[in-house]
């Protein structure tokens, strides 16, 4: 895309979202850092074992949508693999990345999400018209499924159970409840409970390890000397807001609507970076982060470094887990590109 260097970079607040259910539906792929996310190039770490054993554990899952039909893979006696995989683990151990592998290796109509997608979608379109549409796909993947609100959980899992009695198979990644504090076992236990009628169906897989995306990244998250100059140096479309007017802004825009906010962007720019005093708005960022880092959209930016934002108190909550995410994935976005 050529832009007009007299007219970028824009404003992010001047971007005003409006999502369809088409448009919602137009997105249901893997994030664009996942095209070519294979089971082959996940390195699994030989410190943690569970790493190895996941991936064969999702072999056997794929091996199901191809046992009785076509004598691609030799007959192993194994039990039948479930309908449901359920990958619950720490952030940046490479869960989205096999979720997208997965989905890559699904036959004919297949679906990839976070959940807070679906929620949009049905939110668009409606229950009984998202059921029908999304009937009778191979495979339906949910990433970062939300516990947060027992509402949204509760319909999910209404639709998962709909879906699965229609042969499609679900693969899910995990979030944090609120007040499951630091990060446990109590994830699964919780997913499991909530989606109780779902629960006997899944296989939990667990992946245990250290943050890949910090393998390389040692230092914190990157401060610009100066923004503007930095983001002219970027090809393509960028904005620059002031730190607070782009989180006023977040608050007016529905958090389903941000991977909009973040269509065709190259970078973003923020000046004045400084601690974040409110759990609203350290919420909504943590969400925009997640759709800046799905479109892999640079983060340039001044003031304090973006991984010293989130304060103490808020760190030592129940969204602690969402926090140290959101930290890593700003590490990410703000290092030099490779
Ligand atoms: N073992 C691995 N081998 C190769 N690449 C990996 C591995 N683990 C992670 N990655 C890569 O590191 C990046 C982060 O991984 P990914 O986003 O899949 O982690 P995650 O567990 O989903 O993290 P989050 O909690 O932030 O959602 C991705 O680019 C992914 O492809
Ligand atoms: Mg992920």
């Amino acid at each position: 895309m050529t832009v007009d260097a007299t007219t970028s970079p824009g404003r992010l607040t001047d971007r005003i979202p409006t999502l369809g259910g088409a448009a919602i539906i137009a997105h249901l792929v893997p994030p664009r850092q996942f095209v070519n996310a294979t089971l082959d190039s996940y390195r699994p770490d030989r410190d943690y074992p569970s790493q190895g054993a996941a991936v064969a554990a999702i072999r056997n899952f794929v091996a199901g949508w191809h046992s009785g039909g076509g004598g691609l893979f030799s007959r192993k006696k194994a039990p039948a693999p479930l309908p449901g995989v359920y990958l619950d683990g720490g952030f940046g151990v490479g869960k989205t990345h096999l979720l997208a592998a997965l989905w890559h290796q699904a036959p004919g109509r297949k679906y990839f999400g976070t959940f807070i997608e679906y929620t949009a979608l049905v939110g668009a379109l409606g229950y009984a018209p998202t059921v029908q549409l999304l009937k009778g796909a191979s495979l339906l993947c949910i990433d970062e499924f939300e516990l947060d609100d027992p509402g949204d959980t509760r319909l999910m899992s209404r639709l998962l159970s709909e879906l699965v009695a229609s042969g499609t198979k679900i693969a899910a990644t995990s979030n944090t409840p609120p007040n499951a504090l630091g990060e446990g076992r109590f994830a699964a236990q919780d997913f499991l409970r909530e989606i109780d009628s779902l629960a006997a169906k899944f296989t939990t897989i667990r992946i245990d390890g250290l943050d890949y995306r910090r393998r390389d990244i040692e230092a914190g998250a990157r401060v610009s000397a100066d923004v503007a100059a930095e983001l002219a140096t970027i090809d393509g479309v960028t904005t620059l807001d002031p730190f607070d007017a782009m989180l006023a802004h977040l608050g007016t825009v529905h958090p389903s609507h941000y991977v909009s906010l973040v269509e065709n962007l190259a970078a973003v720019g923020f000046t004045g970076v400084h601690v974040l005093h409110n759990q609203t708005d350290a919420l909504r960022l943590v969400a925009f982060v997640d759709r800046l880092y799905d479109a892999q959209v640079r983060i340039v930016a001044d003031g304090i470094p973006l991984d010293t934002i989130y304060p103490d108190d808020m760190l030592a909550g129940g969204y602690r887990k969402k926090y140290l995410r959101s930290v890593s994935r700003m590490i990410a976005l703000t290092s030099e590109p490779v």
